[in-house]
């Protein structure tokens, strides 16, 4: 991505900031796996947004003096020629200047010695505020103590005396995508379909769950992406799991396997569910619960455009799944009623959809940003994921059996458009006759025969 979509995002930021105060924004920590090794590093969603700089032990400063002159720093690893041996390539204090955009750079090393005298004679600090916010930032514990050194320090220059979170308005900006990051949405929701058709064309009775999980990264890994979070490879009643992710169980003939997995491509998710039957045909039980999930998954399509509630389509989903509860015999009573009742909830227990961006579970708020206990109302260039659901418990005696240890989750990536929304997963089957379309003619291949 060009640099200058980075400085555009900085000036966006820095509009809102008034004179004399300052942002601080770290990445995230580097996280152990085993022993003396990491897992991959992936940087901060919100560092890397305004930033575009991907290695660990970073952090950013916005400053803007009593003038309204903006100065962007960058706290990076030093170049280390032994450490880059080991450990790879550096930008450096150097690189943070040439190829990033910083007008200042430093040694993260120092960072507890500058950061008090960045802040001395500011009067407002943006940070990230409070545990939950703070996540696995670096950082996280250092602003205090940085405060209490300004104040020592502090000879009537001023020191912040108004900290504000910076994650929401972070947050605002992220949730309407650019046309750079919808291409991004496209291309990670591409690769995403292509793993899952791949695995409806290669299950097979036995596999084992992970083997099959095995076909998905493959396709993700050879087009550059890594997973945006752990796949669940659920066969059988395993789907009732809703983060299940062993996958260590061998898929059984007769059984469906539900797929929910999705690419990262360039720092942004896909997040797509699909759920099939193991030997490529749906039994009448099977194509029954999935029908109903289908339908809603489409009513609750329906519903998002601009101008609709964020949870309209929750509602609408909910309405046809308590609808198909009800006429298969799996609940019984007034459908108002039982939408009333929550009753429900026991087979369908989770939300339809959450926002969908450089995070799975992107950042935004639910809320109307002008009054906090409505809901947001949906505009273009956000995008969002619509994954009803039914599982049934294998052990619900009160359930006709044919239908116990279904689950079933159908889960699409939906961009809000001017005009309504552009399904971005559209090109893998979710009929029950388009999956087994697809599946029935790889099955035909390989066993070289017509198809
Ligand atoms: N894959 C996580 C989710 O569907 O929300
Ligand atoms: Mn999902
Ligand atoms: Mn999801």
């Amino acid at each position: 991505m060009p640099k200058q979509t980075y400085a555009d995002r900085r000036a966006d930021f820095a509009a809102k900031m008034p004179p004399s105060s300052i942002a601080f924004l770290a990445s995230n920590t580097e996280a152990r796996r085993s022993n003396d090794t990491d897992f991959k590093y992936r940087p901060d969603s919100s560092f890397f947004y305004m930033t575009g700089f991907a290695e660990p032990k970073s952090a950013m400063v916005l400053e803007k003096d009593a003038s309204g002159e903006l100065s962007y720093q960058l706290f990076v690893r030093p170049k280390d020629h032994d450490k880059e041996i080991w450990d790879g390539k550096r930008a450096g204090i150097e690189g943070a200047l040439k190829n990033f955009g910083a007008d200042k750079a430093y040694s993260v090393d120092e960072i507890d010695q500058i950061m008090p005298d960045l802040l001395l004679g500011k009067q407002v600090l943006y940070c990230r505020l409070g545990d939950s916010n703070f996540r696995n930032t670096l950082f996280s514990g250092s602003v205090d103590p940085w405060l209490s050194d300004t104040l020592r320090k502090n000879r009537g220059d001023g020191v912040p005396a108004t900290l504000i979170d910076i994650n929401p308005i972070l947050y605002e900006m992220r949730l309407i995508k650019s046309p750079f990051e919808i291409a991004q949405m496209q291309t990670a929701a591409r690769i995403s379909c292509e793993a899952h058709k791949c695995a409806m064309k290669y299950v097979k009775p036995g596999m084992l769950e992970y083997a099959l999980e095995g076909e998905l990264l493959y396709i993700m890994q050879r087009a550059g992406c890594q997973v945006a979070y752990n796949s669940i490879v659920a066969g059988g009643k395993n789907a009732c799991i809703l983060h299940y992710t062993e996958n260590n169980e061998p898929l059984s003939d007769g059984d469906l396997v539900l797929i929910d997995a999705g690419a990262e491509y360039q720092y942004y998710a896909a997040d797509i569910t699909r759920t099939f039957p193991v030997s490529g045909r749906f039994s009448e039980a099977q194509r029954q619960v999935y029908e109903v999930v289908l339908d809603a998954q489409l009513a609750a399509i329906d519903q998002m455009c601009p101008g609709k509630l964020c949870r309209d389509y929750h509602r609408a989903a909910i309405k046809v799944l308590t609808q198909g509860l009800v006429e298969l015999g799996i609940l019984s009573g007034d459908v108002a009623e039982l939408i009333k009742d929550k009753a429900y909830l026991r087979y369908y227990m989770h939300g339809t959809g959450h926002w969908l961006g450089m995070d799975v579970h992107d950042v935004g708020s639910y809320a109307d940003p002008n009054i906090p206990e409505a809901e947001r109302t949906l505009a273009a260039g956000m995008v969002l994921t619509v994954e009803p659901g039914l599982y049934i418990p294998p052990d619900d005696q009160s359930v006709p059996a044919q239908y116990r240890g279904i689950g079933v989750r159908i889960e699409d990536d939906v961009l809000i458009t001017e005009s309504g929304h552009q399904l971005l997963s559209g090109d893998v089957p979710k009929t029950v006759e388009g999956i087994e379309a697809l599946m029935q003619s790889a099955q035909d291949k390989q066993n070289g025969g017509a198809g």
